[in-house]
């Protein structure tokens, strides 16, 4: 995420290792493939694409990893999000069953980079816990037989977690997953894609591309890029019309200090929101790091409290549980029917890839991602192509997806707020609202210093009020998760165009 100076919440990765920059790009290039995005799905692709003999350009506007990559939790599973009997139902067992193999390859393909590439990033297999939340109305039993006929035939019930003062009660084992540390992997994937001579350009903002035989992409400094193919790897994939279709949500993450260390191991519980649960090394401790408590993006404004909670709720699970340390949000994308959005744009563009909709499982999404594009460029079949296609149709998922469709569109009219201040001067430093004035409506911030930022607040992806968010100082907008700093810029689309000016 782009930070504004004021507010944004910093992550464990980001806290622990530096976010690397390279130079703007400053003139007209050509390449063989333009990657739009330095995050996971970007730098895989890249090294995957460079490791074929290919010429390769990634640009972001940001730091390397500096999006929602560096904001993750980076679990690494197979233990699919929505459940496998869901994603059963929804694709047919077939398909149910590629896909959980392909989740499987992608953590052994990160595995195999991070060997490769000799990486440093406390890359560790080990087991996952599912186990049953208070209130859940999921059947382990069903996901159990599910797993089963997917072919991961080693899930087991157990009679518990072995973490010592952590009781999970009966739960699911899912043996062979993984977790490492995001920024030191995406550290090495830096260094091996500059060795095999592909270029990353930082602090490049890319205004919009052309598809067709000779694809292009434009840069706010002035430069555009030729080249042959381009992946959007922008997380909402840039200028497409797939809102729709990605309901975005904020969630919560905490580090927390453990008196004693635990074993270390992935646990997720059945709640909606859930929990998910991991341990890092940092400095010879161990931290606990606990996410849970999402909310769609710019439908609630109150991040300390769900931080809160999630503490509170950590304390009262783990009886080794020490003091808060780190604390941070991040966003996600949900599709309709639990499986990221992978591959060819359409077939109306053969030359344009993307990556997108994680659905909470966007380190090995995007890793899938990465090694089906680099087939698809190289004209080698790939059976996940349909699998994953974001051209695919929506069948029964859809029924159950229309609720979330339906929120998606109505706040047309929900998010038609009042004003929540009468006059600037309401405001105290640090903290932003919406203000009306005759029929127009404003975004307020006034800074630490006292400095008041007023911008448009209609959301210039489809016009929605944007809402304060006072944790992260963004205007987030309800309808599809577009975020802007207080200055106005984007943080994140499928807006393209900063807020106007007042
Ligand atoms: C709190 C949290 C916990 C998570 N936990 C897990 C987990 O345990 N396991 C898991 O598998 N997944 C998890 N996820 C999801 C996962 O982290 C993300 O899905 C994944 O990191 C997305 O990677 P990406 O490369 O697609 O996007 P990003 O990392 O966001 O990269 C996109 C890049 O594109 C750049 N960009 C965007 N627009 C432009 C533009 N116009 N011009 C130039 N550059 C642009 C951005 O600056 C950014 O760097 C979690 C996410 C969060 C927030
Ligand atoms: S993101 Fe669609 S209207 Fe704001």
């Amino acid at each position: 995420m782009k930070k504004s100076d004021e507010g944004a919440t910093t992550s464990f990765w980001e806290a622990t290792e530096q976010l690397r920059e390279f130079q703007a790009l400053d003139s007209d290039i050509e390449t063989e493939v333009c990657l739009i995005g330095a995050g996971i799905a970007g730098l895989t692709t890249a090294y995957l694409l460079c490791r074929d003999g290919r010429n390769v350009t990634v640009v972001d506007d940001g730091p390397i990893g500096g999006g929602e990559t560096c904001r993750t939790t980076a679990h690494l599973t197979n233990a699919i999000d929505d459940r496998i009997y869901r994603i059963e139902k929804w694709h047919g067992e077939e398909n149910a069953k590629l896909a959980v193999a392909a989740h499987t390859s992608a953590i052994d393909q990160i595995e195999q980079i991070v060997s490769d590439e000799d990486i440093e990033c406390d890359f560790t297999r080990l087991e996952g816990y599912l186990f049953e939340a208070e209130e859940s109305e999921d059947d382990l039993g069903d996901e159990l037989k599910a797993a089963h006929r997917s072919g991961l035939k080693n899930v087991e019930f157990v009679d518990g977690a072995p973490v010592n003062g952590f009781e999970s009660g009966r739960c699911l084992r899912f043996p062979n997953q993984g977790q490492f540390h995001i920024t030191k992997y995406l550290g090495g994937l830096v260094d091996a894609i500059e060795r095999m001579g592909g270029k990353l350009f930082s602090d490049t903002h890319v205004t919009g591309w052309e598809g067709g035989e000779s694809p292009k992409v434009e840069t706010a400094n002035g430069p555009t890029i030729s080249a042959k193919q381009i992946v959007l790897a922008t997380n909402y994939p840039l200028q497409s019309r797939m809102f729709a279709q990605l309901p975005a949500y904020r969630t919560y993450a905490i580090g927390v200090e453990l008196s004693k260390p635990l074993e270390p191991v992935l646990l997720w519980d059945t709640g909606d929101p859930y929990h998910y649960i991991r341990t890092q090394q940092e400095n010879g401790k161990q931290i606990l790091i606990v996410g849970g408590e999402d909310h769609r993006t710019g439908q609630a404004n109150d991040g300390e409290q769900r931080f809160q909670r999630l503490y509170s709720w950590t304390k009262k699970k783990f009886a080794n549980a020490g003091e808060l340390k780190y604390k941070w949000s991040g966003q996600c994308f949900e599709t309709h029917d639990g499986l990221a959005f992978l591959g060819r744009y359409s077939a109306s563009e053969p030359n344009v890839f993307l990556i997108t909709g994680d659905s909470g499982m966007g380190m090995t999404h995007c890793t899938i991602g990465a090694m089906l594009i680099t087939d698809l460029i190289a004209g080698r079949a790939n059976q996940l192509e349909e699998v994953f296609s974001p051209s695919r149709i929506a069948t029964q998922s859809i029924k159950e997806a229309v609720p979330e469709v339906i929120s998606s569109t109505v706040p047309y009219k929900e998010w038609v707020t009042p004003g929540e201040i009468g006059s600037e001067s309401e405001l105290k430093n640090g903290e932003g609202a919406i203000l009306r004035d005759g029929l127009s409506k404003y975004a307020v911030y006034k800074d630490k210093s006292g400095r008041v930022i007023k911008r448009s607040a209609v959301c210039t992806h489809l016009g929605c009020i944007v809402q304060f968010n006072s944790m992260e100082k963004t205007w987030d907008c309800p309808c599809h998760g577009s975020r802007f700093s207080v200055d106005g810029e984007v943080i994140n689309s499928p807006a393209i165009s900063p807020l106007a000016d007042e």
